[in-house]
C-alpha cells in the first residue's frame, strides 16, 4: 500500500477541522438542545481553532528533515512542472485571484437598510385578559391582614423560604421580643406597639404586612434580577454591560412606569421569548420567569421592582 504523503494529510486534517467546527459541532448542538435551529461555533472560537491546529500541523511537518521533505516535494514538483504546465499555471493564477478577491470583498462598501427602532412595549401578544390584572400584594385581603395579626400574636410568622433561614438565624443570634423586629421601621414598630397594648388596628397591620412583602420582594430581587438591572434598579447590574439589548432602568420615565402591571407581569413571566417579532431587531436576554419563579414569587419582585424605582404603573382604562 502507498503511504499518504505529509502534505495531503495536512490538507485533510486543515478541510476536516474546518468542516467539524463550521458544520458539525451546530449539527450536533441541534442534536443536544433540541432547538429549531443549530448554535454556530463564533468567528473569534474558529480562529482559535484553526490557529491550534495549523501549529500542530507545523509542529509535525518540521520535526524531522525528511517530513520537511516530504511535505514540500509535490509542491515542489509542481513548480517544476512535474503536474504538468496546465496544473501549475492555473494555481500560480488562483493564489493571487483568491487573495484579491478577499480583498475586494473586506473593501467593498455596501448599502445597508437602515435599522429599524426596536418597540419596546410590543402588545401584538400581549393577552387581553392579563390587562386588568391588579398586584394581589399591593392591597392584601382582610383575610390575609387577619392571618398576619394572627400570626404575628403567636410570634410565628411564614416567611418565603428564601429568606426564612436568615430571619431564624438572626432570632437566634439577637433573641429579639418579637421576630418582626428584625424589619425595624416605623411601620412595623406602629404594628408592634399595637400588638403589645392588644388593641390591632386593621390598616396598621395592613402597613406593616406591606413592608414585609416588600422585603421579600426585594430579596428575591437581589436573588434573581440584580445581575443585569441593577441593584439601583437603574439597568446597571454587574452583568448588565455583556448584553447588546441593555437590562431596562426601571427609574427611566419611559419605561415600568407607562405600562399597566399586568403587562410588566406578562414581560416578567414570558421575557425575551414571549415577545412577538416587532420586538427585534435586537434578542432580549431576559429570562423566561414562568419557568423558574411562582406566581407569587413574581408578583412580589414587581411589588418591590415599583417600589426601589419609586414609580407606579400605568392605571389601565376604565379603573380609577
Ligand atoms: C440576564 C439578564 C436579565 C435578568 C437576570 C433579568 N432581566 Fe429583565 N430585562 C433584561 C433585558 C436585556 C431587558 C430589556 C429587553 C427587553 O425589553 O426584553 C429586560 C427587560 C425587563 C422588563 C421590561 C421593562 C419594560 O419597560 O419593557 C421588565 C419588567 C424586567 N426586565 C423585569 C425583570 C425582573 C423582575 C427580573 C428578575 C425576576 C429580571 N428582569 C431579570 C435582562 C434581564
Amino acid at each position: 500500500m502507498r503511504k499518504i504523503g505529509t502534505f495531503p494529510i495536512v490538507v485533510i486534517v486543515l478541510v476536516a477541522v474546518y468542516s467539524l467546527t463550521k458544520w458539525g459541532i451546530p449539527a450536533f448542538s441541534r442534536e443536544v438542545t433540541t432547538l429549531p435551529f443549530p448554535l454556530p461555533v463564533p468567528g473569534t472560537l474558529m480562529l482559535f481553532y484553526m490557529t491550534l491546529t495549523v501549529i500542530a500541523l507545523f509542529l509535525m511537518v518540521t520535526f524531522s528533515e525528511e517530513g520537511m521533505q516530504d511535505f514540500l516535494r509535490p509542491i515542489k514538483k509542481l513548480l517544476r512542472g512535474g503536474y504538468g504546465q496546465i496544473a501549475r499555471g492555473v494555481v500560480l493564477l488562483a493564489i493571487p485571484l483568491i487573495g484579491a478577491w478577499q480583498m475586494y470583498d473586506l473593501t467593498v462598501p455596501r448599502a445597508q437598510v437602515p435599522a429599524s427602532l426596536r418597540i419596546q412595549h410590543p402588545s401584538s401578544n400581549f393577552p387581553v385578559s392579563f390587562e386588568a390584572l391588579e398586584n394581589p400584594f399591593e392591597h392584601r385581603s382582610d383575610a390575609d391582614v387577619d392571618a398576619f395579626i394572627e400570626q404575628a400574636k403567636s410570634g410565628e410568622i411564614v416567611f418565603i423560604e428564601q429568606v426564612q433561614e436568615d430571619i431564624e438565624y438572626w432570632v437566634d443570634e439577637w433573641d429579639p421580643d418579637h421576630v418582626l423586629e428584625f424589619f425595624a421601621n416605623d411601620k412595623i414598630d406602629a404594628f408592634l406597639a399595637q400588638l403589645e397594648a392588644d388593641e390591632v388596628d386593621h390598616e396598621v397591620a395592613r402597613a406593616a404586612l406591606h413592608q414585609v412583602d416588600l422585603f421579600e420582594g426585594r430579596a428575591l430581587y437581589a436573588m434573581n434580577c440584580r445581575a443585569c438591572h441593577g441593584d439601583s434598579v437603574a439597568g446597571d447590574g454587574p452583568m448588565a454591560d455583556g448584553f447588546k439589548l441593555r437590562p431596562i432602568d426601571f427609574t427611566d420615565n419611559g419605561t415600568v412606569e407607562t405600562i399597566v402591571v399586568g403587562y410588566t407581569f406578562w414581560r416578567v413571566t414570558n421575557g425575551g421569548p414571549g415577545l412577538p417579532t416587532e420586538a427585534t431587531p435586537w434578542d432580549s436576554a431576559m429570562p423566561e420567569w414562568k419557568l423558574s419563579l411562582t406566581e407569587e414569587q413574581r408578583w412580589k419582585i414587581i411589588l418591590a421592582e415599583y417600589n426601589l424605582a419609586q414609580k407606579t404603573p400605568r392605571i389601565p382604562e376604565g379603573h380609577e
